[in-house]
């Protein structure tokens, strides 16, 4: 039997797994890390802690599963994208990986908007010049840390520094690196323009390739650390949502993703680069090749549930009702107890800022119309609510470019959630399913690193079975549509009431 190591460097842990040729889980292991926020708004990890994660996964999951490293044929990473890790010429980090969901770039956007123009930028990049994305970050660092910038050999995003780790390596590829709005999505490569014009080094961004490319393999050092074979081939990977997707099968047309972690991303395969004139979405390189995507992105999705839990956690009474329940499914049973629509109470989902609909870093969250009758009851299923609505304007957008589902798939810890399913389904207003077989990026890691050593001839056909195995399936109810209805204009309308106290409330922090 021949075996894949898939390796996610996500922002609470990372994990590592096992897969066989026939694409079934053998084995898999997790470690978390800190997430650093020196300031409201930035956030920032130590890409050491990624490394020693990495090690102690690889080291447990090869343990775990009895697998003989030799018979791992490849290695597929994954990530959370847009992540800076700024490396000097020794190779070493220069100061802490500034992340996805950091907001202080706002200023180095405008920068670019002045240097290329609004609508061109766009034009060039089919992106918008967001806050989280890389680009702005390398320009921050310019301006504010300008002795770090002089020191700067190499730029590399979170799953290309511990590909770099395991072998010494620099490569990226093209749905990651497209997350850097540093490159020209239709010929999948860096863009000269961009970088000419915000005067990036070229030199300093590892070579692109195509995400199944075997771009670099297993040093002896990294062999000695992990227990893998040296020289066993590790394949690009792909950023976390296309990795993701192909192991959720989202690699053909009028297939939809949904997936709720930290971040609710909805995600749509397309056949051809997409570009909207606005760029309200993302539009960037799947990890399949000679195939694109578009993204949705609400920062704090899952993010925002774990907020609540983290600080408020569900009642005494709560904990006494269900005394063999733990964590989320607390949560889930709180929430459960409140009515649709959380009887007039309305959360936007901005904890950090926002990226669609609004490219927004001065968003925050907001509970609208509390009264004596609300608890916690209400206000975790108006989380929950506030969340689907944002995942509405994602998918109203994408079905504004045509590019529509009879179904959509949820993945990420949020479709385990029986509740939320529901509401999804209802705000969405759509069949929504979730699948037997849900493991997420290091999964469809370990799929694009099948097909790079050959074991698939076709990701396509690879993955057609795991989207044909039904785990669970929500169907929209009506009334509730009608309810979910009513309230989404309201939900709308508070963002746009409240853009400018956003700002004046940032100004005074
Ligand atoms: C996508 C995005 C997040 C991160 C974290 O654009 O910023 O989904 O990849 O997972």
């Amino acid at each position: 039997m021949k075996y894949l190591l898939g390796l996610d460097t996500g922002t609470t842990s990372t994990r590592a797994l096992i897969i066989d040729e026939n694409l079934k889980l053998v084995a898999s292991s997790i470690s978390g890390y800190k997430l650093i926020t020196p300031r409201p708004g930035w956030a920032e990890q130590i890409p050491e802690d990624w490394w020693i994660a990495s090690i102690k996964t690889i080291k447990d999951v090869l343990n775990k599963s009895h697998v003989p490293p030799r018979d791992i044929m490849c290695i597929g990473l994954s990530g959370q994208m847009h992540g800076s890790v700024f490396l000097d010429n020794n190779g070493k980090v220069i100061r802490p990986a500034i992340l996805w969901c950091d907001q202080r770039t706002y200023p180095q956007c405008e920068t670019i908007y002045k240097i290329f123009g609004y609508d061109n930028f766009i034009k060039l990049s089919y992106n918008k010049a967001l806050p989280g994305f890389t680009a702005p970050k390398i320009l921050w660092l310019r301006e504010n840390e300008s002795t770090n910038y002089k020191k700067i050999s190499k730029i590399l995003l979170p799953k290309d520094y511990i590909r770099y780790r395991l072998s010494g390596t620099f490569a990226t590829e093209v749905s990651d690196a497209s997350g850097t709005i540093l490159m020209d999505i239709p010929s999948r490569n860096w863009s000269d323009t961009i970088l000419d014009g915000l005067q990036i080094n070229r030199d300093f961004l590892p070579n692109v390739y195509e995400s199944e490319i075997l771009s670099s393999r297993v040093s002896k050092e990294a062999s000695e650390l992990t227990g893998l074979i040296e020289g066993t081939p590790i394949a690009g990977g792909g950023s976390d949502n296309a990795a993701g997707a192909v192991g959720t099968g989202i690699v053909r047309k009028k297939r939809i993703m949904d997936s709720i972690g930290t971040s609710g991303v909805v995600f749509a395969h397309s056949d051809e680069p997409v570009y909207d004139p606005e760029g309200r979405l993302h539009s960037f390189c799947h990890a399949v090749t000679d195939k694109w995507h578009l993204t949705g992105v609400t920062l704090s999705a899952g993010g925002s549930v774990r907020w609540y839990s983290e600080k408020f956690g569900p009642t005494i009474e709560i904990i006494n009702n269900y005394p063999n329940m733990r964590g989320y499914g607390l949560i889930d049973s709180q929430a459960t107890k409140a009515p649709v629509g959380s009887e007039g109470l309305v959360f936007l989902p901005y904890l950090s800022g926002e990226r669609v609909p609004y490219a927004d870093p001065h968003a925050r969250g907001v509970f609208f119309g509390i009264s004596y009758r609300h608890g916690p009851d209400h206000f975790i299923r108006s989380i929950m609510e506030g969340v689907a609505f944002s995942q509405l304007d994602c998918l109203s957008l994408m079905n504004e470019l045509d590019i529509k589902s009879d179904s959509i798939i949820l993945s990420g810890g949020g479709a385990r959630s029986g509740i939320w399913r529901q509401i999804l389904a209802d705000v969405l207003n759509s069949k929504v399913i979730t699948l037997n077989i849900e493991e997420g990026p290091a999964y469809g890691a370990a799929i694009i690193a099948g097909k790079g050593c050959g074991i698939f001839s076709n990701i396509e056909e690879a993955t057609d079975k795991i989207v044909s195995e039904v785990k669970q399936e929500n169907y929209p109810i009506p009334e509730n549509v009608e309810k979910y209805k009513k309230i989404y204009p309201l939900y709308k309308s508070l963002y746009k009431n409240l853009k400018e106290d956003f700002k004046k409330l940032s100004d005074l922090q």
